[in-house]
């Protein structure tokens, strides 16, 4: 398939490519095989590129084509709760709306429901890769992988551990044991429906360190080493979240060292949120190779704090994007786009001066930084020849008199033809929605399209 038309990928965190007139490659297996620009004429391509005379031509009108987003934290057993949090903080909305939430889920017929609609809805924002939390039961985690293999969305799921009395009773690992053993099972059932991993991964997840006793952690940190699994789990979200793990683990030097003791800082963990880190906690995270997912929206909705995206930044930190599920509000990683933004300017307005962060860098951390969070940097995140299509179609069109039924009418952006594709990709990333992305694609597979477009 030849991919025609406009196109736009971040080459560094500063900086968009923003090609006119692009022609882009894709072979059987949806691999690039050429990425061309000032295309005048696509037969002229098709002639020039062995194996492609007879491609299928998918043509992009009105807008351009821009790499999957990644969402490098999100809970799909929270997705019912979404837009629920009132005035809570993180650890009473834990245990008001989340716990009852998660521990409902271990019903197959309604996490079927759930779940599918998760992957659903996060496909049709242009999500392409994410990293799941299911909850403690591994039948309906496994579903979670089962169903994103077969809707094709990359993912990296994962069993939550918890084992501590911070969750209730009636949702909580008996024992480490369990939480070993439950881990291990999942793992094995993920690796057994994908076992070169090309689509879903499994993901070794310590809920977070209130939730799990330092066996607990450890034995995931051996698991992690012995299966050479990702793992995930959430730091330094909130203050009285810090307070609780300094009196919790008396003996760490900090919330960081209780997952670093515990050989749970590898270069393939994702720390969600990192919000209030000393400077050394920073230090070490880096210098242990993992990785951070940025979760603005939900940092801003459970009123968690203003996380120091261009001091990590300029730490050296690898950042991606999470929408955080229900902590956040929104399954949209271009929300998360603008929350970021808005959060980094408010951050301006009070005292960081030149934390301000661009539209380029956010869509940075949305696709390339995403992608090395989640350590699929070789094969996602933009367009080049050996990297893989996952893509998605943005179309732009003016709201038509009298609605449209029928007619052009592609999200909250209003374009008349006179824009740049740059101030398009600007106005985009600040109004636009799911009616923008009218078609996503995981390795040259079609997962997700709106009604009339590539019929
Ligand atoms: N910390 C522990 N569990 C959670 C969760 O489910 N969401 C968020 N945002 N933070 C957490
Ligand atoms: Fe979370």
């Amino acid at each position: 398939t030849i991919y025609l038309g406009s196109f736009v990928h971040s080459t560094s965190l500063s900086e968009l490519e923003l090609a006119d007139k692009g022609a882009i490659g894709v072979d059987e297996t949806g691999v690039i095989a050429f990425v061309e620009r000032a295309v005048e004429n696509v037969e002229d391509v098709k002639a020039k590129n062995e194996g492609f005379t007879e491609a299928n031509v998918v043509e992009v009108k009105d807008g351009f084509f821009f790499p999957g987003f990644i969402d490098t934290h999100t809970h799909a057993s929270q997705h019912p709760n979404t837009g629920l949090f009132g005035q809570t903080t993180l650890l009473d909305w834990l245990q008001t709306y989340t716990f009852p939430m998660e521990s409902s889920l271990s019903e197959l017929s309604k996490a079927q429901t759930v779940y599918s609609n998760f992957v659903s809805r996060t496909l049709s924002h242009g999500t392409t890769t994410a990293a799941y939390y299911a909850t403690i039961h591994v039948p309906t985690t496994n579903l979670l992988a089962d169903i994103c293999l077969s809707r094709g969305q990359r993912a990296l799921v994962g069993r939550v551990c918890m084992n501590t009395d911070l969750s209730p009773e009636y949702y909580r690992d008996v024992s480490e044991e369990q939480a070993l053993s439950d881990s291990r099972a999942s793992i094995d059932y993920i690796r057994s429906i994908d076992p070169k991993g090309e689509i879903v991964q499994p993901i070794i997840t310590p809920r977070f360190a209130p939730s799990c006793t330092s066996t607990c952690l450890s034995h995931l940190g051996a698991l992690a080493k012995e299966t050479g699994a990702h793992i995930q789990t959430h730091i330094a979200e909130n203050k009285p979240e810090v307070v609780l793990v300094a009196s919790l683990f008396p003996t760490s030097k900090s919330y960081t060292d209780v997952y670093d003791t515990a050989g749970l800082l590898t270069p393939k963990t994702i720390l969600a949120h990192a919000v209030h880190l000393s400077g050394p906690e920073i230090s070490t995270i880096k210098a242990r190779g993992a990785k951070i997912s940025h979760c603005p929206a939900s940092n801003t909705a459970i009123t968690s704090g203003c996380c120091p995206v261009r001091e990590l930044l300029d730490e050296g930190l690898t950042i991606g994007l999470g929408t955080d599920v229900s902590g956040g509000f929104s399954p949209s990683i271009l929300e998360e786009c603008r929350q970021a933004i808005w959060v980094s300017r408010f951050r301006a307005m009070s005292s960081a001066e030149n934390s301000k962060l661009s539209t380029e860098e956010v869509l940075y951390l949305a696709t390339r930084g995403g992608a090395a969070v989640v350590g699929l940097e070789d094969r996602v995140g933009g367009f080049e020849v050996g990297k893989e299509w996952d893509a998605q179609m943005i179309v732009l069109n003016p709201v038509p008199e009298g609605g449209a039924p029928e007619g052009k009418f592609e999200g909250g952006v209003d374009v008349f033809g006179f824009e740049t594709l740059e101030e398009r990709v600007q106005k985009w990333v600040y109004s636009g929605d799911d009616r923008n992305t009218v078609a996503v694609w995981v390795r040259g597979r079609l997962v997700h399209r709106t009604g009339k477009y590539l019929a």
